[in-house]
């Protein structure tokens, strides 16, 4: 008899660490990342199945994760992705970790936004908030930079306030979720991000937004 349920729990065992496998595997690289550096759930509640492509003019690319410096960041990044034909897009970078991922007091600081994107051309877009690059301030660690990609139901009327590049008014507090939320956006369809720490570009920054 004992032989017996120890023969049982085995076999479950194997079972579930069988179906773990299964799950794992079909789970996409994506998910596992956001869910691992915690981008689900402190940045939206499901992670998005595809990967989207950010490639900055200095050369280096975002990768689920990796670390840039704000040197490296500081121009618009080129951003693709397999866009049906005649769909609106909404495209978005923030930063969740602001001041400091320890204490998040003014997450999220947004750096990018841009709606009715046609296709993939984000200039086709309209330009809610220009982009800004990343600004961590010293000794405050790595922040997560997050870029998400929504499909519209339809081509959309932003009541939103237009940002510029050059003050950084109205970009903290901001929330992608509430803001997916309030145009019926659903969950994003793909995303990618990078982490970043200070470096002597920040001061830089500061400059051109006024601080
Ligand atoms: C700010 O935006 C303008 C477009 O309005 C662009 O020409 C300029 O290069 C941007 N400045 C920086 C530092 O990104």
């Amino acid at each position: 008899m004992g032989a017996l349920i120890r023969c049982a729990i085995v076999l479950l065992t194997v079972a579930t660490m069988v179906n773990f496998r299964v799950l794992t595997r079909a789970m996409s690289t994506v998910a596992k990342s956001f869910e691992a550096s915690q981008v689900v759930p402190d940045v939206i509640p499901k992670a998005p199945a595809a990967l989207l492509q950010v490639k900055y003019p200095s050369g280096v690319e975002v990768k689920e994760g990796n670390e840039l410096t704000p040197t490296q960041v500081k121009d618009e990044p080129s951003v693709k992705w397999d866009a049906e034909p005649g769909q609106y897009y909404t495209l978005a970078m923030t930063d969740p970790d602001a001041p400091s991922r320890k204490e998040p007091t003014f997450r999220e600081w947004h750096h990018w936004l841009v709606g009715n994107i046609q296709g993939n051309e984000v200039n086709s877009g309209e330009t809610l908030s220009q982009y800004v690059g990343s600004g961590p301030p010293e000794k405050t660690g790595l922040h997560r930079y997050v870029f998400l990609l929504y499909k519209q139901p339809s081509k959309l009327t932003f009541d939103e306030p237009r940002l510029t590049n050059t003050s950084s008014d109205k970009r903290a507090n901001f929330k992608i979720a509430e803001f997916a939320k309030k145009y019926n956006l659903g969950d994003p369809i793909a995303g990618n991000f990078y982490e970043a720490q200070y470096d002597d570009y920040v001061p830089i920054l500061y400059k051109q937004l006024g601080a």
